[in-house]
C-alpha cells in the first residue's frame, strides 16, 4: 500500500516535470529581452548629434550639415537600413509603428521598464520630421540619395556621399509622403499627451498642415521626385495614407471632420474596396481597416457602424489570409516551417507588421467578445494571438537553422549584417577616416563577423524554403531596416506581459514539486 502510493506520487512528479519541460520550451524565450534590445537598435540607425545618454557605444555624431547646402536644418532623424540615406516615407511609417506600439502597449512597455526609451526613438523621429516641415506646404522628403550612397561602403561618421536634400512643395506634392508624415506625428501627439502636452500640440499642429497639404495638393511623391523611385516608389499610391493619416488625427483630436473624410471617402479612395495581404511602408490598408474596426467599440460611432463594418470586413480579410483560413489562393504563403512568407526581399518586414495588426486585432476580439469568421472556420482570439506568437518566436530561433533573426538575442544569430556602421571597426576607436571604396575593399569583403554587434536588428531573413546565407552581400536577407523592428516593440511588449503571468503559474507549480 506504502509501496503503490510512493509509486503513484513519483508517477505524479514525474508527468509534473514533463508539464514542465514542455511549458519551459514553449515559453523559453525571453520577450523582454527582445523588447530592450529592439529598442537599442534605433540609437544605431541615429543621424545627427548623439546625446550623452546614447547606449549605442559604437556609433557618433554624422551627418552634421545635413540640409545645409539647401539652407535647412535638417540634422538628426533615422538612416533606414545599412546606407547611409535618410527617406521620408519608410522613416515615417517607422514612427507611426513605434507609436502605435506604445499606444497600444504602453502599460506593457513600462512594465518592463521601457517606456522612456520607447519614447526616446519616436521622438527622435518627430523632432526630425519637425525640423523637415519648414513652411505648411513645403516638407524636406529625402537627405542623399541611393546611388552614390550606395557607391561607397563608408561609416556613417566617414561619409563624403552626396547630402543633397529634396522635398515636396505645392509645384511638386506628394500626398503620400504628407499623409504618412501626418500619420506619425497625429499617432506620437497621443503618446506624449500626457508627460509632454507642449510638444504633443505642437506634434498635432504640424501633422494637421501635412494633411491639409497632403490632401489638397493631390500626387504621388515618387512622380514628384524620381530620386526615390528605385528605392520607395509609392505603388499602392496615396490614398491609403491620406484615409490613415485622417483617422489617426481624428483619433489625436477628436475632431468630427477627420473622421467623416474617413467615412465619406472610404468607398471612392479604396478603404473598403481593397482586400489586401500585405501590410508595409507602402501599403496602410489593413492597417486603417483594423484602426476603423476598433471604432466599433465605442458607442459614439455607432451612426458610422454600415461603413465601420465594411472596413472590419477587409481586416477580417487580412487577418484570415495570414491565418491560412481564406480560400488557398487568398492566404499568405508560408514556408515550410509556418513564417509567413510575402517576397524575397526582406519579407521579416511583412512578418513583423502582421504580427502586430495579428497581435492588435486578438485584443481587439477579446473585448468585444467576438469571433473572426472565416472561409476556412471561425477562429478565436487566443488562436490569433498563437499565430502572432509562432511568428515571435520563430523569428527569434524556433526555426530549421536555430537562428534569431533579431540580431543580439539568444546563441546564434546573423554576424554579417549588411550595413555600413556595423560592419567596419568602431569610429570610436579608431577615427581613422575610411574611404569610399576603401570600405568595400577592406570591411565589405571580410568573411569575418561584423565588428560591432547591430543589436535589435530585424534581419531581412530567410527565404520560402527556410534557407538563410549569412553574407554581407546577400542583402535581400542580412539587411535590417527600421520598419522591421518597429511594430515588434508593441507585439514583444505584448508578450512580455504573458510571460510574466506565466512565470507566475511556474512559480506555483514549482512550489508543488516542492512540496514532494
Ligand atoms: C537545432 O536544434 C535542434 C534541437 O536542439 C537540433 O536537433 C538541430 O540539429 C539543430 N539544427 C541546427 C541546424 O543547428
Amino acid at each position: 500500500m506504502e509501496e503503490k502510493k510512493k509509486k503513484t506520487q513519483w508517477h505524479n512528479l514525474l508527468l509534473l516535470l514533463l508539464t514542465l519541460n514542455i511549458f519551459t520550451t514553449a515559453g523559453a524565450f525571453d520577450y523582454s529581452d527582445a523588447l530592450t534590445k529592439s529598442l537599442l537598435y534605433f540609437e544605431s540607425q541615429r543621424s545627427g548629434r548623439l546625446p550623452y545618454n546614447q547606449r549605442v557605444a559604437w556609433r557618433d555624431h554624422s551627418g552634421l550639415t545635413d540640409g545645409l547646402e539647401q539652407g535647412v536644418d535638417l540634422v538628426g532623424g533615422y538612416y533606414d537600413a545599412g546606407d547611409h540615406v535618410k527617406f521620408g516615407l519608410p522613416m515615417a511609417f517607422t514612427v507611426t509603428m513605434l507609436s502605435w506600439s506604445v499606444i497600444e502597449y504602453r502599460q506593457q512597455i513600462a512594465a518592463a521598464g521601457e517606456l522612456e526609451h520607447a519614447m526616446e526613438a519616436i521622438k527622435w523621429g518627430t523632432d526630425y520630421f519637425i525640423k523637415a516641415h519648414t513652411s505648411p506646404n513645403v516638407l524636406w522628403a529625402e537627405v542623399g540619395d541611393g546611388d552614390t550612397d550606395h557607391y561607397c561602403w563608408q561609416r556613417p561618421e566617414d561619409m563624403t556621399t552626396s547630402r543633397q536634400a529634396y522635398k515636396i512643395d505645392e509645384k511638386n506634392p506628394g500626398s503620400d509622403l504628407a499623409g504618412e508624415s501626418a500619420a506619425a506625428l497625429a499617432a506620437a501627439a497621443l503618446v506624449f499627451k500626457e508627460s509632454n502636452p507642449h510638444y504633443s500640440h505642437l506634434l498635432l499642429h504640424h501633422a494637421q498642415q501635412l494633411f491639409e497639404f497632403g490632401d489638397k495638393y493631390r500626387e504621388k511623391y515618387d512622380w514628384s521626385l524620381g530620386v526615390v523611385k528605385s528605392y520607395y516608389a509609392s505603388v499602392s499610391g496615396f490614398k491609403d495614407e491620406l484615409l490613415w493619416a485622417a483617422l489617426w488625427l481624428y483619433k489625436a483630436t477628436d475632431n468630427e471632420e477627420y473622421l467623416k473624410y474617413v467615412i465619406n471617402k472610404a468607398n471612392s479612395f479604396g478603404g473598403i474596396g481593397w482586400a489586401m495581404t500585405e501590410f508595409s511602408w507602402d501599403v496602410k490598408f489593413a492597417g486603417l481597416q483594423l484602426l476603423a474596426s476598433k471604432l466599433l467599440l465605442e458607442e459614439k460611432h455607432k451612426k458610422h457602424s454600415h461603413i465601420l463594418k465594411l472596413y472590419k470586413s477587409k481586416a477580417d480579410y487580412y487577418m484570415c489570409s495570414c491565418l491560412n483560413k481564406n480560400t488557398a489562393a487568398k492566404n499568405v504563403e508560408r514556408t515550410p516551417a509556418g513564417l509567413l512568407y510575402v517576397r524575397r526581399w526582406n519579407n521579416m518586414q511583412y512578418v513583423s507588421a502582421a504580427s502586430f495588426l495579428l497581435t492588435v486585432y486578438s485584443d481587439f476580439l477579446k473585448t468585444s467578445n467576438g469571433k473572426l469568421s472565416c472561409h476556412g472556420g471561425t477562429v478565436g482570439y487566443e488562436e490569433v494571438l498563437s499565430f502572432a506568437k509562432s511568428q515571435m518566436d520563430y523569428i527569434l530561433g524556433a526555426n530549421p537553422l536555430n537562428m534569431s533573426y533579431l540580431v543580439g538575442y539568444g546563441p546564434k544569430f546573423p554576424q554579417r549584417v549588411h550595413h555600413r556602421g556595423a560592419s567596419v571597426e568602431s569610429y570610436r576607436e579608431n577615427k581613422g577616416f575610411i574611404g569610399c571604396t576603401q570600405g568595400y575593399d577592406s570591411w565589405y569583403a571580410r568573411e569575418e563577423p561584423n565588428p560591432n554587434v547591430l543589436v535589435g536588428a530585424l534581419v531581412g531573413g530567410p527565404d520560402c524554403k527556410d534557407n538563410f546565407v549569412d553574407r554581407r552581400d546577400n542583402y535581400m536577407q542580412t539587411e535590417a531596416c527600421t520598419y522591421n523592428t518597429a511594430p515588434l516593440v508593441g507585439v514583444f511588449a505584448k508578450f512580455s506581459e504573458l510571460e510574466v503571468q506565466e512565470n507566475v503559474d511556474q512559480g506555483q507549480n514549482l512550489d508543488l514539486v516542492a512540496s514532494y
